[in-house]
C-alpha cells in the first residue's frame, strides 16, 4: 500500500515458475505485457530470457521461479525510482527468503543495486559471484545483464553466455555437494 505505483498499474505482477525452484531471477519491474497479464516476463524481453534459460536446460514450469524488485509497472515504463525500490525491498528480501534458492540471478542495474548493495554498474559487477545474505543463509548471487539490454546490445550477448555457464556450473556443484 505505500507504494504509489499500485495505483496506476492494471495489476500485481508478483511472480512465476515454481515454488522451491533452484534458480530464482530478480528483474527491475513489470512492462506493458506484464501488467496486462499480471505475470512477469511475459513480453518479448521475458521471450529472450526464456530462450537464455532453455540454453542451460532450464525451464519457468520446472527449474525457475521469477519475479521482479517492483511488483507494479512505473508508468510509462520508466526507470522505478530509489524510494520505490526501498519501499518494496522487504517484500522482495522476504520473498528470497522464503523460496530460498541455490542460486539467485539479478537482471540489470535496479535490481543488482537494491538487492546486492552494490553501487558500480552492471558491466563491472556482471559475471561474479556475490554472497547474498538472508539472515539464516547465504546464496550466491549471480548479477548479470537484462535481456532487455541484450535486444537493445546483442553484442553483449556473449558475456552473457559466460554468465549462463557460470550460473549452470554452480547449480551442478550445488546438487552434488
Ligand atoms: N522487464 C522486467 O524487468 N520484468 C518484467 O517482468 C518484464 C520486463
Amino acid at each position: 500500500e505505500g507504494c504509489a505505483l499500485k495505483r496506476t498499474a492494471k495489476n500485481t505482477v508478483f511472480a512465476d515458475g515454481v515454488a522451491g525452484a533452484p534458480v530464482m531471477i530478480v528483474g527491475e519491474a513489470p512492462g506493458a505485457d506484464e501488467d496486462r497479464l499480471g505475470k512477469p516476463f511475459v513480453g518479448v524481453s521475458g521471450q529472450l530470457m526464456d530462450r537464455m534459460f532453455s540454453a542451460i536446460g532450464m525451464s519457468r514450469d520446472r527449474d525457475l521461479y521469477i519475479t521482479n524488485i517492483l511488483f507494479w509497472r512505473p508508468p510509462g515504463n520508466r526507470t522505478p525510482t530509489p524510494q520505490e525500490t526501498q519501499i518494496c525491498l522487504p517484500f522482495i528480501r522476504r520473498q528470497i527468503e522464503l523460496v530460498n534458492p541455490e542460486v539467485l540471478v539479478t537482471l540489470g542495474n535496479p535490481s543488482t543495486q537494491g538487492i546486492l548493495g552494490v553501487s558500480t554498474g552492471i558491466m563491472r559487477t556482471r559475471g561474479r559471484w556475490i554472497d547474498y545474505d538472508t539472515g539464516t543463509r547465504v546464496i550466491p548471487a549471480m548479477p548479470t545483464f537484462h535481456p532487455a539490454y541484450l535486444l537493445r546490445s546483442p553484442a553483449y550477448k556473449r558475456l552473457s553466455w559466460q554468465d549462463l555457464r557460470a550460473i549452470r556450473k554452480k547449480l551442478a556443484e550445488a546438487v552434488s555437494s
